[in-house]
């Protein structure tokens, strides 16, 4: 069974462009994983559709209730699937989880609007809480969307070549070379001899170079 992922969120049109367009919609429409948004609205029951409400002891913004969010679980998780919440406040994603999420059957993923969520909700239904970096988005939908690009690459099938999976940033924890396309000359511009060589085991050579280069200059955190 190919993965399935449910979007809960206040506003799922801002999904539906990201998930019909290019590499990843092209995974949907071939059945290599499924994809489903739900407008959260849809399991408040007043009649305002009341999402969100005023945090108890106080302060700004306003917070996500427990009710639409219990029931929206309660109707969608099945025994097996993992719920994950999409949070400044979680753990930063990275390519390992990534690839983690891209071997489950079944995920939920819960986007927090406002200024979070009732605590209840992390408490009950969450396994596990995500932040995409050390910003604050308005809201988790975009991120969402970042944790569904990022893990469908590790799904058999969706990119087209394993090999530009193997070869990329962060798989082997150097930043990626330089790359250059016809023509050889631009603008008096010109592409590195070596590249035109022919010879691939001094391609592999500049190339490996110029991914410690790149690495030392812009993270070497990622060297340590
Ligand atoms: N919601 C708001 N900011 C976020 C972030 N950086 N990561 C995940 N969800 C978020």
């Amino acid at each position: 069974m190919p993965l399935h992922i449910d979007v809960l969120t206040l506003f799922p049109r801002m999904l539906e462009g990201f998930l019909a367009e290019s590499i990843l919609g092209k995974g949907i429409e071939r059945g290599l994983l499924s994809v489903k948004v739900h407008d959260l609205r849809a399991w408040a029951t007043d009649k305002h559709r009341t999402a969100d409400d005023r945090p108890f002891g106080g302060g700004a913004g306003m917070v996500m209730k427990a009710e639409p969010v219990f029931a929206a679980f309660e109707q969608l998780q099945k025994p097996g699937c993992r719920r994950i919440y999409l949070t400044p406040d979680g753990a930063s994603f990275t390519t390992a989880m990534a690839e983690g999420l891209s071997r489950e059957q079944h995920l939920i993923l819960l986007s927090g609007h406002y200024e979070g969520i009732d605590q209840r909700i992390r408490d009950c239904l969450i396994d596990q809480e995500i932040s995409i970096g050390d910003y604050v988005l308005t809201n988790g939908t975009v991120a969402a969307a970042v944790v569904i690009d990022a893990l469908s690459r590790f799904i058999p099938g969706v990119l087209g070549e394993e090999k530009s999976l193997t070869h990329e940033s962060f798989t082997n924890k150097l930043l990626d070379f330089p790359q250059y396309t016809r023509p050889a000359e631009f603008r008096g511009m010109s592409v590195p001899e070596v590249l035109l060589s022919g010879n691939h085991a001094e391609i592999e050579k500049w190339r490996h170079a110029k991914c410690l280069e790149k690495t030392r200059l812009v993270r070497p955190d990622l060297l340590k």
